[in-house]
C-alpha cells in the first residue's frame, strides 16, 4: 500500500537526532533550524525527556479518562506555575488543531453564540472549525464552509471595533496567533491585543490566544500574547509542549465553567504524553530556556539584519522569519542540499527559523556561517 501523497517530501530519511542535529540514513549530519516545525523545544532526544517517557512506559502506558490520573494534575500545576496563569484550568488533547477546535467550541458553549472573529492569513489547523477559521480556502472542504467566521485585517483596531459595534451580541470569540507563523512571521501588535481584550470584555466574548506555534517559551515569554500585559480567556498549545511526543491542550480561565461531557477525548492526557510534557517543563526551568530563547533570538535577529542579501527580518525570540533579496529565491534549497541546514518556509519568499530553545551559540554561529556561504554561492552562480 502506498502512503496518501499529501506532503511534498524532501528526499531525505532522518533516522537519528540529538540536540539541534539530525542524521540521515547514510550518516549525513544536518543542522536543524526548523525544530521539526517548531516542535522540538528542548532538543531532539533530550536525555531527561527520554528517561521520563521510558519510566512512564514501564509503569503504565494508558488508561482512559474515566479514572484519576495524578500525572495530569501534576502537569496542570506545572503549567500554572511556568505560565503564571495560576488559577486557569487545563484540558488535554492531542494536537494544535484539536486544541483550537475545543477552544472555539468551548467559547460557543460558554457564550451561547455562533460567530468567530479570525484574521487574514491566520492558520489554526485542519479540523472542522479550526480550518474554517483558517484564511486559506484551498484547505477548507465544502463541508467545513460556514458563515460563522468573520475574517478581519490583522492589526487593524478600527476594523475590529467596527465589527464589534455591529455584531457584538453574536460574537462568541476572537482567535488570534500572537505571532502568525504559517503566514510568514507577523507579530500581533500590543495595542491590537489590548483592543481585542477590551472588545471581548465589553461584548462578553471569549479571547482565544492560539499559542500552538508561538507559545511554550519560544519568544522568551511562555505565551507570546502576554507581551500585551492582558490575559486571554483560553490559550491553545501543542507543538513544543511534548518535544515531539504528540500532545495539545487548552488553558481555560476560571470564569469558564466545566460540565460533565462538555469536552472529551480518548487519548488526550494519556500518561506518556503527560510525562513528555512534564519533562519539557522541567528542562525549560532547569536550563532557563525561556531567557535563553530571548537572548539567542535577539543575537540571531541582529546578525540576520546585518547579513548582506537579507531584505527583512521579523519575529521575536526563536520564532524568526526573513526575506531574501531578488536572485536568492533558491536559498532554502541551497541551505538544505549543499549546506545541510533544515529551515522552514512561508510562501512566497520567507525562510522561517524555529529551532530548539536549547540550541547552542555554537550551532547558531554555525548556521550564520553556512547562511553566508549559501548566499555567496547563489550570488556567484548569478554573476
Ligand atoms: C498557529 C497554529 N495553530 C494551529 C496549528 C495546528 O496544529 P496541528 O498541526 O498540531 O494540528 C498550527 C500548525 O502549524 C499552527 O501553526
Amino acid at each position: 500500500m502506498s502512503l496518501f501523497n499529501v506532503y511534498p517530501l524532501n528526499p531525505i530519511a532522518i533516522t537519528k537526532a540529538a540536540g539541534s542535529r539530525v542524521w540521515d540514513d547514510k550518516g549525513q549530519e544536518y543542522l536543524d533550524m526548523y525544530g521539526g516545525h517548531a516542535v522540538i523545544s528542548i532538543g531532539h532526544t533530550n536525555p531527561h525527556w527520554v528517561k521520563r517517557i521510558e519510566d512512564q512506559l514501564h509503569a503504565m502506558a494508558f488508561y482512559s479518562n474515566s479514572v484519576i490520573m495524578p500525572i495530569q494534575a501534576q502537569l496542570a500545576t506545572a503549567i500554572n506555575e511556568i505560565s503564571g496563569k495560576k488559577d486557569f484550568q487545563l484540558f488535554l488533547c492531542n494536537s494544535g488543531a484539536e486544541a483550537n477546535e475545543n477552544a472555539l467550541k468551548l467559547a460557543s458553549f460558554h457564550t451561547g453564540r455562533k460567530k468567530i472573529i479570525s484574521f487574514k492569513k491566520a492558520f489554526h489547523g485542519r479540523t472542522s472549525l479550526a480550518v474554517a477559521a483558517t484564511d486559506n480556502p484551498s484547505i477548507v472542504a465544502p463541508v467545513n464552509e460556514t458563515g460563522n467566521i468573520i475574517f478581519l485585517p490583522f492589526n487593524d483596531i478600527a476594523a475590529l471595533k467596527n465589527c464589534f459595534a455591529t455584531e457584538s451580541n453574536e460574537i462568541a470569540a476572537v482567535i488570534i496567533e500572537g505571532i502568525q507563523g504559517v503566514a510568514g512571521i507577523y507579530e500581533a501588535s500590543v495595542p491590537f491585543l489590548q483592543a481585542i481584550r477590551k472588545c471581548c470584555d465589553e461584548a462578553g466574548a471569549v479571547y482565544i490566544a492560539d499559542s500552538v506555534q508561538c507559545g511554550y517559551g519560544r519568544t522568551g515569554q511562555f505565551f507570546s500574547h502576554d507581551i500585551a500585559g492582558v490575559n486571554a480567556d483560553i490559550y491553545s498549545m501543542a507543538k513544543g509542549m511534548g518535544n515531539g511526543f504528540p500532545i495539545g491542550a487548552i488553558l481555560i480561565a476560571p470564569h469558564i465553567q466545566a460540565k460533565f461531557g462538555l469536552l472529551g477525548t480518548t487519548f488526550g492526557g494519556n500518561p506518556l504524553a503527560c510525562a513528555a510534557a512534564l519533562a519539557v517543563i522541567e528542562v525549560i526551568q532547569k536550563e532557563n530556556l525561556m531567557d535563553a530563547a530571548a537572548e539567542k533570538g535577539t543575537y540571531l535577529i541582529n546578525a540576520l539584519k546585518n547579513t548582506a542579501g537579507i531584505k527583512t527580518v521579523r519575529g521575536r525570540g526563536l520564532m524568526i522569519g526573513f526575506e531574501m533579496e531578488t536572485g536568492l529565491e533558491e536559498l532554502r534549497k541551497v541551505l538544505l542540499n549543499d549546506c545541510k541546514v533544515f529551515t522552514g518556509e512561508a510562501k512566497p519568499n520567507v525562510i522561517r527559523l524555529l529551532p530548539s530553545l536549547a540550541i547552542t551559540m555554537e550551532d547558531i554561529n554555525l548556521f550564520l556561517n553556512r547562511l553566508n556561504a549559501a548566499i555567496q554561492q547563489l550570488k556567484q552562480t548569478h554573476s
